[in-house]
């Protein structure tokens, strides 16, 4: 395994030689949560036979900045107003406001740096896709979409908002790995990395929507916006489907990924009860089926 770790703490150290804005930047990216999002796209580099360690820890490192941005951002009290984040106060209560906001709109242009170091033929193409895809018609629009919540009204928006704000990430890493271990693009293939990374963003989501009514006190948004709230026999039915487009990927080591991040995920939720309490008795069958499931074998 790639050590994003240690790329990611020599990056910020030469980030800036202000040591009060590095801190707060050292703050938000570390200790890292899962780096999900560079461990797909090393998985899948892998596949893919792409064994150019450099550029895979340029473009896993742009991923993870750009992750780590967006969370500062997120947790802000004028978007979602969480306390917590991976266990800590979030940067916003640990340092204030403006400095969550400037580490946050640093972390935007570090990923950038980090993507513009990326050596391949198909660069300009990735550089390309990762601004689409995070830009005002990716992953912002998504987040706007998300809070703007008096316009949600059917399932069908919910699962368009976690293609933007979550599958779209997931596609740069999905994509991104196809388009460093190519030299000629084919369209068809390019297709199938975009449906992989949306059918990732989406399952992950929905985990995370699931998980997310284990708090006794639900907050305001998350009772506008939580799908399993909203409408809960077609997110369950959603996740069923994410579910089985994910059990046979024809990429051995994304599968082996893929799904010991599901089994984990399914066995933590299993072990916290207080979601359950929102469901019905037959909904309730369906999911705890769901989550036993021995679909994930890895
Ligand atoms: C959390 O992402 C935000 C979502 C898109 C659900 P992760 O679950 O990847 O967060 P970390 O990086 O592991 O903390
Ligand atoms: C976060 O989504 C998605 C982005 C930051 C792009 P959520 O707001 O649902 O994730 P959590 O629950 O705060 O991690
Ligand atoms: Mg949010
Ligand atoms: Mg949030």
């Amino acid at each position: 395994l790639l050590d994003f770790e240690l790329a990611l703490e020599k990056t910020l150290k030469r980030s800036t030689h202000f040591s009060g804005l590095r801190q707060v930047l050292d703050y938000a990216v570390r200790p890292p949560g899962k780096l999900f999002r560079p461990r797909l796209l090393e998985a899948l580099c892998a596949d893919l036979g792409h064994l150019n360690h450099e550029n895979i820890l340029f473009l896993g490192q742009a991923l993870e900045l750009h992750h780590a941005y967006t969370l500062v951002h997120d947790d802000l009290p004028c978007m979602d107003n969480d306390v917590e984040r991976r266990g800590k106060p979030t940067a916003h209560i640990q340092y204030g406001e403006w400095k969550a906001l400037l580490a946050g709109d640093s972390l935007l242009i570090l990923s950038f740096q980090l993507l513009n170091k990326v050596r391949s033929p198909q660069e300009q193409y990735l550089r390309k896709f990762f601004t689409w895809a995070t830009g005002p018609k990716g992953l912002i629009l998504g987040q706007w979409l998300d809070l703007d919540h008096q316009k949600i009204a059917h399932f069908q928006q919910i699962l368009r908002i976690h293609e933007l704000k979550t599958a779209r990430l997931m596609q740069v890493a999905s994509l991104g790995a196809y388009y460093l271990s190519t030299t000629t693009l084919l369209l068809r293939e390019m297709k199938t990395f975009l449906r992989l990374g949306s059918d990732i963003g989406i399952c992950f989501q929905l985990l995370d929507d699931l998980d997310d009514l284990n708090t006794e006190q639900l907050s305001d948004h998350e009772n506008n916006i939580n799908p399993f709230l909203l409408a809960p026999e077609a997110a369950i039915r959603q996740l069923s489907k994410s579910f089985k487009q994910l059990v046979d990927l024809p990429y051995p080591l994304t599968k082996k990924f893929i799904h010991h991040y599901l089994k984990t995920s399914c066995a933590s939720l299993k072990t916290k009860h207080v979601w359950q309490k929102y469901f019905q008795d037959d909904q309730k069958i369906i999911l705890e089926k769901l989550i036993n499931t021995n679909y994930f074998s890895a």
